[in-house]
């Protein structure tokens, strides 16, 4: 049986997030993750804060902070806001750990080692007052196109032309607004990417009847424009740093391949994706922390090989190669989640920085060391928008994971999302409309059952499930419909096709309402108690599968559900085999109505809403 290792894009730590972010990435992967834990499958579910670049400096110095201190004030809100949507991370990193800057290192070195890597000398912007090279968008100036006095230096708003820096006609630091610019040269390492090409073309072709087709065209379309060898380090101060390998000094006396490049560290999208398999050891260290067998990776063993690195560690925590590393993950489906804006990186740059190391790997060892894992499924997504337009943090607009959790509990934000995910097009955020269907799922079709069946149980049956009566045609009915919907939800979930799953699951929630209209067991009650009994009986096992199969994507609700009928929460995917779908409450069992699932949300509150976050004119 398949393992899962599924990870989302790792969210910037600079800002709350909204709900577009949540949207393209983090929710669709819980929904998942959740999904494969109740089938019973081995399942890890990796996110990280992605927390190096220059925009988190300059967020950090906006707040007078340095950008550690940040950084960890950052990582603990967006945690915290993830826990409370019910993101059932096994691990939420941190690309700023040590175990990243470790193994980011160890990949470049070996790229370096095989030969994918080439020092080059580029020419950049300094700014002689901020004391630093900018980048491209860092720089200001009158765009030479149009005379527009902002450009930036990778773009101009105004004209939309691309810029290189030296375009720009009195040019000026973003940071500072400085003058003093200067052109200097700069040496950085570049990832040959190019000799990639026909590799990364087969991989990507050979995805094609399973990989979104959104995704394939992204990549295919990447590599058609002919792939760009690609500068790997940036003059920044914080991230990984390019030439200290902070392991300590290499008792084989052989240097650092890569040297003189002091000071620089490796650019934001080299590292953030390594994070991915840094955060699953960061999680089995925090394992081995909690289990008393931990082995500090500041402190390797004194007799440690330079080259054992790998092997050294793994005989500490091996726990995260074996989601990782060729062949003791052999058996793992990893999964990646992310907003299309992101598919050239996971397609081609991270594709190409785990190739070279491989190759590197086999060529040196003859092909018997571990090798890393590729992604095997990427679920890509387009925008959700708010009113059309895109959310944005600048300009306050859309409704951030926060703010939602103080309007709404998070359900109501699951489902909505889930229910709307941007799969096969761009979705859109209107007040009314997510009104509307949060009030008619949520409240008038699953809340409303469960209610009603609960509390007629309690005035009529002494909460309790009761016994006596045989099933009829119309239970024989509902037992074949359910089934066939509950299979109809399985694999729209095995296929990730959130939408349609979402479907599926209303009209089983449609179902069990539909049936306890038709066998009335109110009325059934004065004249054949039998057929009342098993009526009943039929709901209450319906409200039992219902708290299975939606936890997923209502998770909070769920819980209070099982609750309700006594079961254990999460529970276990159903059987699709068909015998015990809905014999799962012994007759005798205590049942109680919960309080009010889901509250409608009212006209009263969207006006007030969509005047606080802005509506269609905004
Ligand atoms: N921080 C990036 C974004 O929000 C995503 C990084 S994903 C990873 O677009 F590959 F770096 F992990
Ligand atoms: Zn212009």
């Amino acid at each position: 049986m398949s393992r899962f290792l599924i990870t989302s894009a790792l969210p910037y730590i600079n800002g709350i997030k909204h709900l577009g972010t949540l949207a393209g990435s983090m929710l669709p992967a819980d929904v998942y993750a959740r999904f494969q834990r109740s089938r019973g499958r081995e399942t890890l579910y990796i996110c990280a804060t992605d927390e190096h670049g220059t925009p988190t400096e300059l967020a950090a110095a906006e707040k007078g902070q340095d950008p550690a201190t940040f950084c960890a004030e950052q990582h603990r809100i967006q945690h915290d806001l993830g826990r409370r949507f019910g993101l059932s991370w096994d691990h939420f990193g941190r690309s700023s750990s040590p175990q990243n800057h470790r193994l980011t290192q160890r990949f470049a070195q070996q790229l370096w080692e095989a030969g994918f890597l080439e020092e080059r000398v580029t020419q950049q912007v300094y700014s002689v007052v901020d004391k630093r090279f900018l980048p491209d968008r860092y720089v200001i100036g009158t765009c030479p196109h149009c005379g527009y006095e902002a450009a930036r230096g990778d773009q101009c708003e105004n004209c939309t032309r691309v810029l290189d820096p030296a375009d720009l006609i009195k040019p000026r630091s973003a940071v500072s607004g400085s003058t003093e610019i200067e052109i200097r040269g700069s040496k950085h390492l570049f990832l040959r990417q190019s000799l990639f090409s026909a590799k990364l073309r087969a991989w990507i072709e050979g995805k094609r009847d399973r990989w979104p087709l959104l995704v394939t065209s992204i990549a295919l379309k990447w590599l058609d424009e002919g792939l760009q060898d690609r500068g790997i380090t940036r003059d920044l101060e914080w991230g990984v740093p390019v030439n200290a390998f902070e392991w300590g000094p290499n008792p084989d006396g052989a240097t650092p391949a890569i040297e003189g490049l002091a000071g620089k560290v490796f650019y934001v999208w080299f590292d953030a994706p390594i994070e991915y398999i840094a955060a699953t050891w960061e999680w089995a260290d925090a394992k081995a922390v909690e289990s008393g067998t931990y082995v500090s990776v500041e402190s390797p063993p004194a007799e440690m090989k330079y080259g054992d690195f790998m092997g050294a560690l793994g005989v500490q925590n091996s726990e995260w190669q074996r989601w990782w590393q060729l062949p003791s993950a052999a058996d793992v489906t990893y999964v990646e989640f992310m907003g299309k804006d992101n598919v050239p990186f996971h397609t081609v740059g991270f594709p190409t920085t785990v190739m070279g190391v491989n190759e590197g790997i086999v060529a040196e060892s003859g092909g018997h060391a571990p090798t890393w894992k590729l992604v095997d499924e990427l679920k890509g997504f387009n925008w959700l928008d708010y009113y059309g337009g895109r959310f944005s943090t600048s300009q306050n607009r859309g409704v951030f994971m926060d703010q939602a959790l103080e309007l709404l509990a998070p359900d109501y934000w699951r489902w909505w999302i889930t229910a709307n995910t941007p799969e096969t097009s761009d979705a859109s955020f209107v007040w009314e409309q997510f009104q509307a269907q949060v009030n008619a799922d949520l409240a008038d079709v699953l809340g409303n059952f469960v209610n009603r069946i609960l509390k007629f149980t309690e005035t009529r049956f002494d909460g309790a499930v009761p016994a006596g009566g045989a099933d009829s045609p119309l239970e024989e009915r509902l037992h074949k419909d359910v089934l066939a919907k509950l299979r109809e939800l399985t694999d729209h979930l095995e296929g990730r096709e959130f939408r349609k799953a979402t479907t599926a699951l209303r009209q089983l929630w449609v179902l069990g309402n539909g049936y306890l209209t038709e066998a009335a067991p109110w009325t059934a009650l004065k004249t054949d108690p039998d057929r009342a009994a098993v009526a009943v009986r039929t709901g209450l096992n319906l409200v039992a599968l219902f708290a299975k199969v939606s936890e997923p994507f209502i998770p909070f609700t769920c819980e209070i559900i099982a609750g309700s009928v006594g079961e254990s929460f999460p529970g276990r995917w159903p059987d699709l085999t068909g015998e015990g779908v809905l014999s799962i409450l012994e007759a005798g069992r205590k049942v109680a109505a919960p309080e009010v699932l889901f509250r409608k949300v009212e006209d009263s509150q969207v006006a007030e809403w969509r005047e606080r976050f802005g509506g269609p004119e905004s």
